[in-house]
């Protein structure tokens, strides 16, 4: 029988797919650029700075992009945190990652139309896509025109500021990144997530 649902429409597949490869081309430039010093770059400096500037312009209107698809299609839905025991929820699905899973248990949520994303991954999306992305692209941006910085913020450095929020969310954004590929290899299969993700459709477990 062919149970598959389809998850994920073309347009969130092709946000996706450009917000990877900016997201992988603003780390690797973003580690060059932090380690790099004048005897050593791993990526020449003025080469990482063009990239990284333009893969930051280029994620900023992905970002856009990810607001307009998610109002357009209803998938901001899948986004909306129910509260209601909501910890418990996000306990019993970690449960499962850390323990049931060993065991042979099934799954505590099944992935159906309406509810698109288990509560850890939604947790975890949620805090991406609206806490960590927004820091990252409205302090990059400030970080491109330091002009509209103001000279202080809470007595500190204005740029010194925009650039300590940049960092910490540069690296809570790579942090996100490998946990997430490695929580897409659990599903029917390892490779079945990242067929979703390409051809739009979800694989159910049974
Ligand atoms: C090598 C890079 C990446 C790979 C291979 C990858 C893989 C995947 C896969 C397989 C899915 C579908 C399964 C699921 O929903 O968990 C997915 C969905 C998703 N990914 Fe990624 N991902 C990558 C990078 C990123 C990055 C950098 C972000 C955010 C900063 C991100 C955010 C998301 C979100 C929010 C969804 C759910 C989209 C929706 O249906 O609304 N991913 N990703």
């Amino acid at each position: 029988m062919n149970n598959k649902i389809y998850l994920y429409p073309v347009a969130i597949r092709v946000w996706h797919f450009i917000n990877a490869i900016m997201i992988i081309l603003l780390i690797i430039t973003g580690v060059s650029l932090q380690y790099s010093d004048l005897e050593y770059t791993f990526i020449r400096f003025d080469y990482s700075v063009t990239i990284h500037n333009i893969a930051g312009v280029i994620l900023t209107i992905d970002y856009l992009l990810f607001i307009i698809v998610n109002i357009v299609t209803g998938n901001y839905r899948h986004y909306r945190i129910k509260f209601k025991k909501y910890p418990q929820k996000l306990w019993k699905q970690f449960y499962y990652y850390s323990y049931g899973i060993f065991k042979g248990e099934n799954p505590p949520y099944q992935i159906t139309l309406k509810r698109k994303f288990n509560p850890l991954q939604q947790f975890s999306y949620v805090l991406v896509m609206y806490l960590f992305l927004p820091i990252l692209v409205f302090s990059g941006i400030a970080l491109l025109l330091p002009e509209v910085i103001p000279n202080k913020i809470f007595g500190y450095g204005g740029i010194m500021v925009a650039d300590f929020f940049h960092v910490i969310n540069g690296f809570f954004a790579t942090v996100f990144l490998f946990v997430h590929v490695y929580f897409c290899t659990i599903g029917k299969n390892p490779l079945s997530s990242f067929r979703s993700i390409i051809n739009g459709w979800h694989e159910p477990n049974h």
